[in-house]
């Protein structure tokens, strides 16, 4: 026999989208279960990418959340892009007034799983087999397994944040559900490595042998990606060969700065364009990665869970205290909007950015060309920065 709970709102996924929700809800006296399937060890394991809008920075502070943000962050004014030993930085600061700050999204999943097992309610982690049911009635369930028993939880509404194989999207009927899709020909081969960052701003560098990026964690831990094939066999990328590929392609004066090390993690990620239309149906809400996947060139995947979270927080906090439904009706439009636009800067970074065609190909001009008016022109930067720091909710 299913052991039988309740609560206003039902959660899958304890990733960044999850957890501040839950978070921000709390805030106001509303309650949620988070039904996480993996263990907080795999969750706060998982090396992510680590760029905050102004605005995904702000909503971690109206979360409580930022402590730490604030005192480890690395506030940043600008990036350099790099393409055949040009060098441009993009001032944010000068074309925007805004920055971004440098935090790892790690960091960021570790400090909302300390404030939410603080009291603000349980975390299910090891759910087996959640599902999700009557979502297009009054009251849906969700149903999974752990501790070897089964369990249901009876809800007002389901956050479906489980991620892009997640089975929240998958719970919406098919002919109910729009999807766009582009997968890139390419993944990214990155490495963590507890070595000094080669330069105190990100660089983005465009090279006939392929993309690549100098980040960092702190500055005593930086981040490197190469563009490789999608497939690519780690075992044929010793340490050595990466660094010397890294200071080829991100030019001479990062090589120059650049300390190189063991690596303390190494992985290749696939990239991808997605997006499912709606990001709701009846009284399931989809929120971050399970409605949308970004390719990372524009450091948009958790901003977007931030930015889902802002919306659908705020929609669930006007019915609950006002008994206002209209922003919960208007959540899917509301955050899709910003979704596309993100989608397209996601999609125009990595396709001026990246080995796409033979160097003497048209294409390979047009990326130039794109690179040259880039350079040349203040509207075009403050296009790129504006949209880097984060465009308005
Ligand atoms: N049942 C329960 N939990 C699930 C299920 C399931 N069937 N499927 C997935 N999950 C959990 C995953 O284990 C993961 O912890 O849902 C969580 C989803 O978290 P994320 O993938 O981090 O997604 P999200 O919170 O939307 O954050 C988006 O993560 O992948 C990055 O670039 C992305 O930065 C973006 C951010
Ligand atoms: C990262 O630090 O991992 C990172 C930064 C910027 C990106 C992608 C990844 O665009």
């Amino acid at each position: 026999m299913a052991s039988q709970a309740q609560t206003q709102v039902g959660i899958i996924g304890a990733g960044p989208a999850g957890l501040l929700l839950a978070r921000l809800l709390r805030m106001h006296g509303i309650d949620s279960v988070i039904l996480e399937q993996r263990d907080r060890a795999y969750v706060e394991g998982r090396v992510r990418a680590g760029v905050l809008e102004q605005g995904t920075a702000s909503l971690l502070e109206e979360a409580g959340v930022a402590a730490r943000l604030k005192r480890e962050g690395l506030v940043h004014e600008g990036i350099e892009i790099v393409a055949r030993d040009r060098h441009l930085r993009i001032d944010f600061r000068d074309l925007t007034g805004k920055a971004v700050v440098v935090y790892g999204q790690t960091e960021v999943t570790k400090d909302l799983i300390a404030a939410r097992l603080a009291g603000d309610g349980p975390i299910v982690w090891n759910a087996a087999d959640v599902a999700v049911h009557d979502i297009d009635g009054e009251q849906p369930t969700l149903t999974y397994r752990s501790d070897g028993r089964d369990h249901l939880l009876v809800c007002d509404f389901v956050a479906g944040c489980d991620g892009f194989h997640g089975v929240s999207r998958q719970s919406i009927p098919a002919q109910a559900l729009q999807s766009f899709e582009r997968v890139y020909p390419f993944g990214w081969l990155g490495i963590l490595a507890e070595v000094p960052p080669c330069s105190h701003e990100l660089i983005y560098a465009r090279h006939e042998r392929g993309f690549s990026l100098a980040s960092m964690r702190s500055p005593t831990r930086s981040r490197y990606y190469i563009q490789c094939a999608v497939d690519e066999d780690l075992s044929a990328w010793p340490d050595a060969r990466i660094w010397d590929e890294l200071k080829l392609r991100l030019g001479p004066a990062a090589a120059a700065g650049m300390t190189t090390g063991p690596s303390i993690e190494k992985s290749v990620a696939p990239l991808r364009s997605f997006v499912a239309m709606p990001m709701r149906f009846g009284r399931l809400f989809l929120a971050g990665d399970a409605a949308h996947i970004v390719p990372p060139t524009g450091a948009k995947g958790l901003n977007l869970a931030a930015s889902d979270v802002h919306y659908l927080s705020r929609a669930l906090i006007a019915f609950y205290k006002k008994g206002q439904a209209d922003a919960l009706e208007r959540y899917s439009e509301s955050a899709l909007a910003r979704v596309w636009k993100a989608e397209r800067f996601s999609w125009w970074m990595t396709t001026m950015l990246h080995k796409l065609h033979d160097e003497s190909s048209f294409e390979a001009q047009m990326q130039l060309a794109e690179l040259d008016y880039l350079a040349s022109s203040r509207a075009a930067q403050t296009a790129l920065a504006e949209n880097y720091v984060g465009l308005p909710y």
